[in-house]
């Protein structure tokens, strides 16, 4: 079983891959291998609603969104990091996510996923919030720690220095390990994945 870690920061070793990587050493020493993949700072394109990607099943932009898209069967977990600006996640982050949910959706549908964010002092919560609603949308069970997903501080180093943060991580890593065990025992035991429901999709006027 393979977890995809992703950096959504503009440093390529800063907080949040020092966030990134604890939890993939933890989760190596539960057994289940990860990969960190980092964004990078060649600018993200936004979604521009298009529609393109729900006829081809990919985004008519070919970018850092369909490699991640094409390698999703992959990955049986997620988590998707990013440092605090201005109290959201990044600018990066967003867009990525925005353009690979919604030409990707289906091939995370049921996979455990965690929302992981980093910042020097404050919107931590709001960015997490922001992060997490990506996964609640697309029936993702949501793996939790024992705060929520927040590492502090400037650099890496910093990061290492929190240390209720860096348990965080473990915490998280042992937690995703864990609920991907018990998926996959439950698999072999027949308890089939629920079938993506048919939606029924209203709006405010009819
Ligand atoms: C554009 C920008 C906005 C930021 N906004 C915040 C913020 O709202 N709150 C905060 O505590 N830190 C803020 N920071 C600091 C970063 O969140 C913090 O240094 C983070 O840990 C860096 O992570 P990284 O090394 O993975 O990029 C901001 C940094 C930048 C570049």
């Amino acid at each position: 079983m393979k977890v995809l870690l992703i950096n959504g920061g503009p440093h390529k070793s800063g907080v949040t891959a020092e966030a990134l990587s604890e939890i993939a050493t933890t989760l190596e020493k539960e057994g289940i291998e990860s990969e960190i993949f980092w964004l990078g700072n060649d600018p993200v394109a936004s979604c521009i609603g298009c529609g393109v990607c729900k006829k081809n099943g990919k985004c008519f932009r070919d970018d850092a969104v369909n490699r991640i898209n094409e390698r999703l069967g992959e990955f049986d977990g997620f988590v998707f990091g990013s440092p605090v600006h201005y109290a959201a996640c990044s600018g990066a982050l967003s867009s990525f996510m925005d353009r690979l949910f919604m030409s990707s959706s289906s091939k995370m549908y049921m996979k455990p996923a965690a929302a992981v964010v980093c910042c020097r002092r404050g919107g931590a919560s709001a960015a997490f919030d922001e992060i997490n609603k990506y996964f609640t949308i697309n029936c993702m069970p949501v793996v939790s720690s024992q705060y929520w997903n927040q590492v502090h501080g400037s650099n890496a180093e910093q990061a290492r220095q929190d240390e209720e943060g860096m348990q965080t991580m473990r915490t998280l890593a042992i937690n995703m390990a864990y609920m991907l065990k018990c998926m996959e025992a439950g698999r072999k035991a027949g308890v089939e994945i629920p079938a993506p429901p048919a939606v029924v999709r209203t709006n405010f006027i009819r």
